[in-house]
C-alpha cells in the first residue's frame, strides 16, 4: 500500500514474450506466459511503488494498480521502457525475442508452389544490457532474468558481467527443474539470485511468492526514501 517498504519509488518491469512480425499475420514468439514478470509487478505494486509494466502479448490480466504499456516487438519493449524511465529500479522478466525477421513484409506471404525463400533474421536490441549499460539515468538497480537448461548458475554468473547488471534470477527451465509441469507456463519457479555478493539457492515456491521475495530484498538494498 502507500505506506509500503518502497513508497516513492518508481519500478519498471518487463514481462511476457515478444512478437516479431513476418508478414501482417504471422510472427516469431516464445512459450513464455509472462506470469513471473506479472507478479512482481503486482508485488511492486503492493510494496508501495509506483509500477510500470511493458507487457508483450499475454493472456493475463493487468496487475492491479500497475501502469501497463501494452507492446509487440522487442523493438516496441525497448522504446516503452526508454519512455519509462527514470526508474529506481528496472526489473527484466521479459523473455525477448532474440531474432526478427530481417524485414517483415507487408502482404501475407503466399506459398505459390515452387522453392521456400529462406526466411532473413536479424539481431533484437538487448533491452537489458541496453539499460543497464547506461551512461546516464541507469537505474540504481537493475535486475535480470536467465531461464537455462543447463549449468544455470555458470552461465548465469557470466550473462551478469556481460550484461552488465546488478542481480540476475536465474532458473532452471529443463525438465530437470524439479518443478512438477515445469517453469515455463507454470505457477511455481525454482531460482538462484546472483549478485556482487554472490549466490543464493532459493526453494521451490510460487511465481507470487518469489516475487514477494525479490521485492523484499531490493526494498531492504535501496532503504527508506530520503526526503531531504
Ligand atoms: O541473453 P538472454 O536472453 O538469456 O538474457 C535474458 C535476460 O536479458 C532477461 O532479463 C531478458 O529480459 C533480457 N533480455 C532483454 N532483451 C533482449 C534479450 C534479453 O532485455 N533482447
Amino acid at each position: 500500500g502507500a505506506g509500503g517498504p518502497l513508497a516513492g519509488r518508481h519500478v519498471l518491469v518487463t514481462s511476457g514474450p515478444t512478437h516479431e512480425p513476418i508478414d501482417p499475420v504471422r510472427y516469431i514468439a516464445n512459450r513464455s506466459s509472462g506470469k513471473q514478470g506479472h507478479a512482481i509487478a503486482a508485488a511492486a505494486a503492493r510494496a508501495g511503488a509506483r509500477v510500470t509494466l511493458v507487457s508483450g502479448p499475454v493472456n493475463l490480466p493487468d496487475p492491479p494498480g500497475v501502469a501497463v504499456r501494452h507492446v509487440e516487438s522487442a523493438r516496441d519493449m525497448l522504446a516503452a521502457v526508454e519512455a519509462a524511465l527514470p526508474a529506481d529500479v528496472a526489473i527484466f522478466a521479459a523473455a525477448v525475442a532474440d531474432w526478427r525477421a530481417a524485414s517483415a513484409a507487408d502482404e501475407k506471404m503466399k506459398k505459390d508452389g515452387g522453392a521456400l525463400a529462406p526466411l532473413a533474421l536479424t539481431e533484437n536490441p538487448d533491452i537489458l544490457a541496453t539499460i543497464a549499460h547506461r551512461a546516464e539515468g541507469r537505474p540504481r538497480l537493475v535486475i535480470g532474468f536467465a531461464a537455462e537448461t543447463q549449468n544455470v548458475v555458470a552461465y548465469a554468473q557470466a550473462k551478469r558481467a556481460r550484461k552488465g547488471c546488478d542481480w540476475i534470477v536465474a532458473n532452471d527451465v529443463s525438465a530437470r527443474s524439479g518443478i512438477p509441469g515445469g517453469v515455463m507456463g507454470g505457477d511455481s519457479n525454482a531460482v538462484h539470485l546472483i549478485t556482487g555478493a554472490g549466490v543464493e539457492a532459493w526453494p521451490p515456491a510460487s511465481k507470487a511468492a518469489v516475487a514477494q521475495t525479490l521485492i523484499a530484498r531490493l526494498a531492504a538494498v535501496l532503504g527508506p526514501l530520503e526526503t531531504a
